[in-house]
Order: C-alpha cells, then structure tokens, then sequence
C-alpha cells in the first residue's frame, strides 16, 4: 500500500557554511493548496549526514531527477557525504539559500524550512519553495529505476536498507516533541 505513494526520485542537497551534501530521497509530498506559496513535507532520516546540515543551516533544494541521471543514485544514495565530498564531481548552481541545484535535474525547489516533526528515526521537515524552475525532460521514478540498477548497485542497495530498518525499529519509538527553531529566519516568506 505505502509503496505506491513514492515521489519521483529527488536529490535533496543543502549549504551549511562551507558545507554542501546531497541525498537521494523519495519521500516528497506536496502540501500547499495556495499555489503562489508551494510547499513540500521532506522526509529525512537521523542518520544521514544531510539531515544534521539541515537542521543546522534551515534550507534545502528539491532536484528531481531526469531519467539520464542513473548515475546519482549510486553517488548520492549509497554513501554517505560524511565519508567524502559527493558533490566534488557534480556540477551545480546556487540560487537563493545556497543549498546546490544540480545540473541536468528534470526541475528545482530552492527551499526554507517552515516547520519539522520528528519521527524518532527522521523528522518532517515542512519547507516553503523560495523558488521553482522546471528545465525539462523525464522525471525518474524508483519504480522505473529499480530493474534498471545493475546487479551490484542492487545488492549494496539491499544491505544497506535492511542495516537502515534495523536502526529505525530501535528509534522510531523514541520522538523529541520539541518545536523547531529556524536557523534561516532571515530568508524571505
Ligand atoms: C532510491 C532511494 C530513495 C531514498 N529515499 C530516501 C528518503 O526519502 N529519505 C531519506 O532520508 N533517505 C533516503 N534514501 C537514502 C539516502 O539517500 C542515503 O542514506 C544517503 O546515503 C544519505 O547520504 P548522506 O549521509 O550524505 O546524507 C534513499 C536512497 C535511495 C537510493
């Protein structure tokens, strides 16, 4: 059943000071009826390195994915940015918060966090897009991708999740209530 709900597959990237870090994720859903101010509830889990830049910078950018993009998901979704600097090799832009816009992406969402929720494993964090562009192509979807993969993406992919399950079922019970103090207040609404 949850496994129709995905999102096209994006890199979600971000600028912490010096620091830039994309990830891929999935878990993207649109939450705004007022169509001059779009907004998106970004699923990110605790252990991933973009998570803590996040919450420390405020911002993120929404890069979804062209179908010419397998190579990223292997790049961006099986390492981590604390190992090594993932973007060394990608070319990006910045617009308004820092955060990278990845070359060849379908389309972007510069984006400030509004609010987050934590879930013990990851949090919600509820961002407003500063700014939306659409360059073209085709979204890539995970349901597309997945036979795609070669065999030892495949392999890696399946032992990392199920290490990742592992630490969800010890922390998903164990959620901080507290409010969200935003580090990017100064951005505009
Ligand atoms: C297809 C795919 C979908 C993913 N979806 C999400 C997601 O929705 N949320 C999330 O936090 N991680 C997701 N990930 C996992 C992160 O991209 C991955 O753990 C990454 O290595 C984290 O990198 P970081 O430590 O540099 O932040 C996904 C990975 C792949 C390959």
């Amino acid at each position: 059943m949850l496994a129709g709900l995905s999102a096209p597959l994006a890199a979600v990237s971000v600028r912490s000071g010096d620091i830039v870090n994309a990830q891929i994720a999935v878990a993207i859903t649109a939450a705004s009826i007022v169509l001059h101010r779009p907004r998106l509830i970004v699923q990110i889990y605790h252990t991933n390195y973009t998570h803590d830049l996040i919450a420390a910078s405020g911002v993120l950018a929404v890069n979804f994915l062209d179908q010419g993009q397998l190579p990223l998901i292997w790049e961006l979704g099986m390492r981590s940015g604390r190992d090594s600097d993932k973007l060394e090799y990608v070319p990006y832009t910045t617009a308004l918060t820092g955060s990278p816009l990845l070359e060849g992406c379908f389309g972007y969402l510069d984006c400030r966090v509004v609010n987050a929720m934590d879930g013990g494993d990851m949090t919600a964090f509820l961002v407003e897009a500063l700014l939306a562009q659409t360059v073209g192509g085709e979204r890539m979807t995970w349901r597309d991708v997945r036979p795609r993969l070669p065999q030892r993406w495949a392999e890696e992919w399946d032992r990392k999740i199920a290490g990742e399950v592992d630490v969800s079922l010890e922390n998903m019970g164990q959620i901080e209530p507290g409010a969200w103090a935003n580090p990017a207040s100064t951005l505009p609404r």
